[in-house]
Order: C-alpha cells, then structure tokens, then sequence
C-alpha cells in the first residue's frame, strides 16, 4: 500500500514543469547553437523548432548522459575561461521539456534560433595559408604510423621581416565538421619543412612536435573554439622569416573533404610582457596489455623557479578514460588544477585560466592517467583492443603547462629542466 502510495505521489508531480518551445529556444541558443549550426562543428543544426523535436529523445538521453554540451573539465579544477558546463536547472528543464512531448506552447510560434556567430577576428591581424589544399579522407586510412591516424601537419610561412609578439589567433576551417583540434609550434629553422620534403603529400603525416618542442607551445584551438588569446602581459615570440607548423586533428566524416584553412596571428606592441614558455609533465611509455582496465600512469615534476600558468593543454588517446593535474605546493597542499574524468580525445584543446596561476619554485605538479584498455571503454580505438605500447619523446600522455617563469633566468631554468627530463626519459624509451 506504501509502496503504491509513493509510486502515485512520485508520478503526480513532475519535478519541474516542461515549460514551451519559447523557453527551450533559449536554453538551446545558449548552450547548443554554438555549434549546430550552419559551418559549425556539429554535425547537424539545431535552430528550428522541427531540428528540435525530431530529435528529442535522442537529445534528452545525450543530455542525461552529460555527453552535451561538450566541456570535458570537472568543476573540481581550477576556474576556466569559457566555460561550457550547462547548469543542472537548465540541463533538468529542456529534459522535462523534451520528455513531455516537446509542447510548442500557446501564442504565436517564436522566431528560429539566432545562433551566436564567432565575433570577426582583429583587423590588425595577419592571414596565413595553407601553401595547398589537403583532402582530409572518407575513412581513416591505416598506414605504418599506426597511431598517428587522423594528424596531420602542415608548415604555413608566415613571411614576416622581423621577429614578432603575438598575442593571439584565431582559426579559419573549411572542414568545421572534421577538423577537431589544431595546436601550433612557430620554427624559425626550417625543421617542419625539413620533414615536409620527405612526404610527398601536402603536409606530413606525423604530429607537429618538432625535436624536443612540444606542438601546442603556441597554442592551440578545438571544438567551439576558434580562437586563443593570451591574458594581458604575455606573448608569443615569433622569430624572423618563420614558419607556423600545425598539427591538425580530424576525424573522416564518410565523404571526402578539402583542408584549406588560414591561421589569423593577432600581433601585439605591448611592451611590459612575458614570452610564453611550456612546461611539460608527462609519461613518455604506455604498455597496457588488452583487458587492463584500470592501468593508472604517473609523472611528478618539481620546478626550479616560480611560473604563471596562463593555460594546460592535456594529450592522451583514447584509451585513457581520464586523467588529473595537480600541484603540491612546497607547503604540502594540495591543489587540483584540471580534472578530467571522461576523456575523449575529439573535445581536446588548450584551456586558458580564468585567473593567471602563480606557482612558487619548489611545487611538484603531478600528472595521472588511468587508462582503460579494454572493450569496456567504449571510445577504445581498437575493436577488439589491442595491447597498448607506444613510447613518445614529448610524451604518450601528458600535460602541457604554458606560461612564464617570474623573468627570463626563471623561464630559462624551467624549460631547461622540463625538456631535459622529457630527454632523459625519452632516450630509456628509445632504447628499452
Ligand atoms: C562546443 C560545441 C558543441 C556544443 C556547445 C554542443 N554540441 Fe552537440 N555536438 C557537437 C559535436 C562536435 C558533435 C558530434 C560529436 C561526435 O560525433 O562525437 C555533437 C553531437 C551531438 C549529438 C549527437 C550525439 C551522438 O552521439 O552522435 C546530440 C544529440 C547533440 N550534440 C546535442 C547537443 C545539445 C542538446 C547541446 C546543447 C545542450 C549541444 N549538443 C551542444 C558539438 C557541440
């Protein structure tokens, strides 16, 4: 009788009214058209009430999965700009709405969705092309770089005269759909074009690290994300005559599509500024047998001098199901500065610090990954899985800090102890 009782109560009053099309549209529009819409990332629109409600238990089961909108960072972390986390009474109304039918509501039918359109990049900033168009595939093609599939860099020439500080860029794709995450190394010594030559293809097949730099040193972009700017006192230093070698990510999307995409470099004059350094920890040798579910990898990395985290830039396949930085500052505490408990390798991209994150010399960072390498893993790359083995100099799984030591001595002496870690480390891998 209880029992019945409670089952009724629990049916009688749904726990939030559905509301109507009008108040839906706008939770729509601010967390969802971001991206569905016309040259978004998304693979279809949703800007109509009929894009909607076809839709709708597709939409309200991804919603309860908390797979949209895309943001791969726990609140647990630090604060990050732009952050896409849709609030739980927003996420609970458009299901309520959408589990009851998608109701228009009375009155008249509101307009379609306005999506937000990316604002125009800077005037002052300057374009730089792709030298030729890539096709990006209709399937990935397996070749010797197994798990390189799906990268591809491109050396772009930027022609400047003079060194310059850039402050920013932003991202121009023909491919929004299958481009998924771009980052940027400036070489001012022809060592992308050194590896162009060897790959008759445009571009090479292989990521966009260049020896011991790692590639997003110069930022990068990702999914609603078509741009990055560096916080107000920092910049890039682009030397003379330099090339922009990107790294692109994609993913096939079953029809063939041209690559032809422009970089916009924002420059700055400011003069009081600090040049963008990274940091990096990281583990640089996986071995996870077929089946090990729960494969946890770690680094720890104490820095020799003070440094301004402005942005982390987390890399792992997909066979890492999630991963954590943090820092254990000299006076033993210890802060989580990114949390990622659902990795997927499709959402990657550099998140910039709401607030510059001052960490004092002596802060050990320590990096975890637990990787998954099994048929449980849904985004396991492998079907079936395969035993995992893979060795990188600039690692298999890592964080990459970027930011600035306090003054150059400071930013010397953290580069200097990062890249000879990675060496050291990545010579052992080398040679196991
Ligand atoms: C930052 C960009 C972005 C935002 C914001 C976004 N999406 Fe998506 N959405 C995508 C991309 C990209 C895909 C394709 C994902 C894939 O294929 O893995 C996608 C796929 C989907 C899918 C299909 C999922 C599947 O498994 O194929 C649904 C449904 C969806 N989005 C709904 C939404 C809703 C609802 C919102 C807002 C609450 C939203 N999205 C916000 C980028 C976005």
């Amino acid at each position: 009788m209880k029992l019945v009782l409670l089952l009724l109560l629990g049916q009688a009053a749904p726990a939030v009214e559905p509301g109507t099309w009008s108040t839906s549209a706008l939770l729509i529009e601010q967390h969802c058209s971001a991206c569905h819409r016309d040259d978004g990332a998304a693979p279809f629109t949703l800007l109509t009430y009929d894009d909607v409600k076809r839709r709708r238990s597709f939409i309200a089961s991804v919603l309860k999965q908390k797979l949209m909108p895309p943001w791969l960072p726990a609140s647990s972390g630090l604060d990050l700009h732009g952050n896409r986390t849709m609030p739980e009474e927003d996420r609970t109304q458009l299901i309520s709405w959408l589990e009851a039918g998608a109701p228009v509501g009375t009155g008249d039918a509101p307009p379609p969705i306005k999506p937000m359109i990316p604002m125009p990049f800077p005037e002052e900033s300057i374009a730089v092309e792709m030298t030729e168009p890539f096709i990006i595939p209709a399937e990935t093609v397996e070749t010797e770089h197994r798990y390189h599939e799906d990268t591809w860099s491109f050396v772009m020439p930027v022609e400047n005269k003079a060194p310059l500080r850039i402050r920013g860029f932003g991202w121009e794709t023909t491919a929004p759909e299958a481009v998924h995450t771009i980052t940027l190394l400036f070489d001012g010594q022809g060592r992308g074009r050194e590896r162009d030559k060897y790959d008759p293809r445009p571009g090479y097949e292989m990521t966009g690290d260049l020896n011991r730099d790692v590639s997003g040193t110069n930022g990068g972009v990702g999914i609603g994300m078509d741009r990055m700017i560096l916080p107000k006192g920092f910049h890039w230093s682009l030397p003379a005559n330099a090339d922009l070698v990107a790294d692109v990510r994609y993913r096939p999307i079953g029809r063939e599509v041209q690559l032809n995409d422009t970089i916009h470099l924002f420059p700055t004059e400011e003069e009081d500024s600090r040049e963008i350094i990274a940091v990096l920890t990281a583990v640089n040798r996986l071995k996870v047998p077929v089946g090990e579910t729960d494969h946890v990898a770690e680094d720890r990395f104490t820095l020799p001098a003070a440094m301004d985290v402005v942005a982390i830039l987390p890399k792992a396949r997909n066979e890492c199901r999630s991963m954590q930085l943090s820092a254990i500052l000299p006076d033993g505490d210890t802060r989580i500065l990114l949390d990622i408990p659902q990795w997927d390798g499709h959402f990657r991209r550099p998140f910039v610090l709401e607030d510059v994150l001052h960490l004092p010399a002596g802060t050990t960072l320590h990096s975890r990954f637990v990787i998954d390498n099994s048929t449980q893993n849904p985004r396991n790359p492998f079907d079936p899985p395969e035993d995992l083995r893979i060795g990188k100099r600039t690692g298999a799984a890592a964080f990459t800090l970027l930011g600035a030591g306090t003054d150059q001595a400071g930013s010397d002496a953290l580069v200097e102890l990062s890249q000879w870690t990675m060496d050291r480390r990545g010579s052992r891998t080398r040679k196991p």
